[in-house]
């Protein structure tokens, strides 16, 4: 018995490793993974035969015992096979998925369902991304048990009211299709306005995702707002200083994983409800350096590696190490917000681009409707 378990487990880190190569894997991976392959090489003693039980099992389910896990996508087969507890959608991702066959359908529904709408022009085309929004957050709900994320458009990131005008329109559109609004977190970016908004939405019940977070400030206020989960992104932390610097930063020293770790670590310290939900992966090792997070969301390629490994996965956050560490408590006004987020050059940076490039995606999206109208 033991010995067939250790052949399927030579199998797997040899996989592991051509992964490793290729680039995929992170350095921590690298290291954890010749860790154990040295053991189980040197020893036949029974404690192997319970590490190569824990080794059976997939790094995708170790991580589901310490984290939420959810799939990032508008990919419905992604979605099944990965069997997240939610899912995530953004405007580039649907963008992305109506340019697949499979998917055309849903868009030519969502037109179809208009024609004899009394809109025009671009209302109309905002109706219909509108119901598109929907018929892809129905879809999703179909299959995972939890939430679905769904986001207010990006050029209302500025207007806290229209922001609040949106999330109520789209859950009033998910309540027309049976779906109830605990189903539902309505993705906002985190702007001082989009907290604020946020701040509105929750005290009526719509549970709102702070997402394009990118630093403690906006965390704070979004905690303040009492909103249910943020998104800090940290891909692309990573991205902003890896091209400043041109340094591969790897696991713990990530700074996209610090931020994380930051926030999560602020939010238990202070004992905030809102939860933490890790976003925007450029490696493994950001998503096990981060087991232990209240959430991650991660997407298809990611989710498949972690599916295909069974290497050990540790939990490194905790609400208990975080308790103890000392921690200044940072009161935060909307000034202070600003103050805060110009002075860090890439959360300034990251949350522009971020809305920016949400926004241009809305706008491809529309003008392929606005062809088909
Ligand atoms: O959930 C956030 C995510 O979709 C953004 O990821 O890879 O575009 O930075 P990425």
């Amino acid at each position: 018995m033991a010995v067939r378990c250790w052949l399927v487990r030579v199998g797997s880190l040899a996989w592991r490793k051509e992964g490793v190569t290729t680039g995929t894997g992170g350095g921590g991976i690298i290291f954890r993974v010749a860790f154990q392959f040295r053991r189980a090489q040197v020893s036949p003693h029974p404690k192997i035969t319970m590490s190569t039980t824990l080794s059976a099992t997939s790094q995708l389910d170790q991580l589901k015992k310490f984290t939420t896990v959810v799939a990032d996508t508008g990919d419905f087969e992604s979605i099944r096979k990965y069997a997240p507890q939610d899912a995530t959608t953004n405007p580039s991702l649907i963008f992305k998925a109506v340019q697949q066959e499979a998917y055309k359908p849903l868009l030519e529904k969502a037109i179809a369902d208009n024609s004899s709408s009394p809109l025009v022009g671009e209302a109309l085309q905002k109706k219909i991304i509108d119901d598109l929004l929907i018929a892809f957050g129905c879809k999703i709900l179909d299959i995972v048990p939890g939430r679905v994320s769904t986001e207010v458009d990006a050029r209302l990131s500025f207007n806290r009211d229209a922001t609040v005008e949106k999330a109520r329109e789209l859950i009033g559109l998910y309540k027309k299709a049976g779906v109830p609004r605990e189903r539902i977190l309505i993705k906002i970016a985190s702007t001082w306005e989009g907290a604020q908004a946020a701040k509105i939405c929750e005290k009526e019940g719509i549970h709102c995702n702070l997402t394009l977070m990118f630093s403690l400030g906006q965390a704070i206020a979004c905690a303040e707002a009492g909103v249910t989960l943020i998104s800090p992104f940290v891909g692309r932390i990573y991205d902003f200083y890896k091209a400043a610097t041109g340094k591969e930063y790897a696991g713990a020293e990530d700074p996209g994983v610090q931020s994380v770790n930051v926030i999560y670590n602020y939010y238990k310290k202070f004992d905030y409800k809102t939860q933490v939900m890790g976003a925007s992966f450029r490696n493994l090792g950001e998503i096990l350096e981060l087991a232990g997070c209240d959430l991650l969301t991660i997407g298809p390629n990611w989710l498949e590696d972690l599916q295909n490994s069974q290497a050990e996965v540790t939990q490194k956050l905790s609400p208990e190490a975080a308790r103890n560490m000392d921690i200044e408590k940072i009161d935060v006004d909307e000034k202070v917000f600003r103050w805060m987020l110009n002075e860090e050059a890439m959360a300034t940076d990251k949350l522009a681009e971020g809305i920016r490039k949400f926004a241009a995606d809305i706008v491809k999206l529309e003008a392929i409707i606005a062809k088909s109208i």
